[in-house]
């Protein structure tokens, strides 16, 4: 029940974050990937949002983040109009939506494929239990995908538990431009204990949202040798993760995350997101890699936080290097300690 309004229907969910290990980045068509990428899920990262459907209310939506009418309203008005074309009973009922993230707004950890995430699982379930299809099916999870990536690109990798392929491939025939899949069969167990320390280097505003840096994309001049790159490195990554090969998983994920920052910086207008503190803790886990033998390395998304990537067997090891050598380059010490994740879950909130 909302206010006086009488709720019909309800779904909640939680949905967490991912972060790509090959990158996506330039859009063709509507929100469909330049190249294809492959991410994982993250644990401790994530959003829950309830949807509540009801009739008579005076507000198309009424959405709520952390319990206070929250500044995302009208973009979820338009996704919810536009995906109203697939889930035409969109167009019957008012929504109300409540949403909370895991991770502090500030932290300058992009919530937008954890809540596309839930919001899209939240209307997927809707979509079943009215045309009376079984939820447990592939199908579910490859709606719900497209929904998300509807939302925002990414968000389509957060549907699943641990690793995912989005955007066409030669290695898997299901692969697609308008959903992810999950990479189920053959991941080697080293890396279903992978951990990912996030190093809160900036939370400041971004100068350049992703949405423009994808745009930049499509006049690039490396246009094509990105696409064939990241085509690439999927197909090295997927190897490296079913043969268990940490050195090239190392190898290809930094490669990843610095073509990523070239990308940018060559675009014309070009734009810089890194910062003076992400380039020194980049150097410290290389030179830490070096020294030790440690397989660590860094990955990066659209911004200036540096997500470290280890092994469980080397927990002690990499905490213990974290604190003596490069908390000192995050705002006020701030990290995150997460890990790969087990997926969505249906929740009661
Ligand atoms: O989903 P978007 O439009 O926020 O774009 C995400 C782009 C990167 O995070 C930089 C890369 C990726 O594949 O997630």
């Amino acid at each position: 029940m909302t206010g006086n309004l009488k709720t019909l229907h309800r779904s909640a969910w939680k949905c967490p974050s991912n972060i790509a290990l090959v990158k996506y980045w330039g859009k063709r068509d509507f929100q469909k990937p330049m190249n294809p990428s492959l991410s994982f899920v993250l644990q401790n990262a994530f959003t829950e949002t309830s949807v509540e459907l009801h009739k008579n209310g005076d507000q198309k939506v009424a959405f709520y983040f952390d319990g206070k009418p929250g500044p995302f309203g009208e973009r979820i008005e338009k996704y919810l109009e536009y995906v109203s074309c697939k889930l035409p009973w969109i167009s019957k009922y008012n929504f109300t939506i409540f949403s909370k993230n895991s991770f502090p707004h500030s932290a300058g950890i992009a919530s937008s494929a954890s809540s596309f995430g839930a919001l899209a699982l939240c209307l997927t379930e809707l979509d079943f239990s009215f045309s009376g299809r079984e939820t447990a099916s592939a199908d579910f999870w490859r709606e719900a995908s497209e929904l998300a990536r509807m939302g925002s690109g990414s968000a389509c990798r957060s549907v699943y538990s641990g690793f995912s392929i989005w955007g066409q491939t030669q290695l898997f025939e299901s692969s697609s431009d308008d959903f992810a899949i999950r990479l189920t069969d053959g991941v080697s167990p080293i890396f279903q204990g992978l951990r990912d320390a996030i190093l809160l280097v900036d939370s400041g505003k971004k100068e350049v949202s992703s949405s423009a840096g994808h745009q930049l994309m499509e006049q690039h001049i490396y246009q094509r040798s990105r696409i064939a790159q990241a085509t690439e490195n999927v197909n090295e990554l997927y190897l490296a993760l079913i043969s268990g090969d940490q050195q090239k998983f190392v190898q290809v994920v930094e490669a990843e995350a610095l073509s990523l920052h070239a990308m940018m910086m060559t675009s014309s207008p070009s734009f810089i997101l890194l910062k003076p503190n992400s380039l020194e803790i980049m150097n410290r886990i290389r030179r830490f890699r070096e020294k030790t033998q440690i397989p660590v390395c860094f990955t990066i998304d659209a911004g200036p936080n540096i997500h470290l990537l280890y092994f469980q067997g080397n927990e002690l090891d990499v905490k213990a290097f974290i604190d003596r050598e490069l908390l000192q380059f995050c705002e006020d010490g701030n990290w995150i300690d997460d890990r790969i994740g087990s997926g969505p879950q249906p929740v009661t909130i």
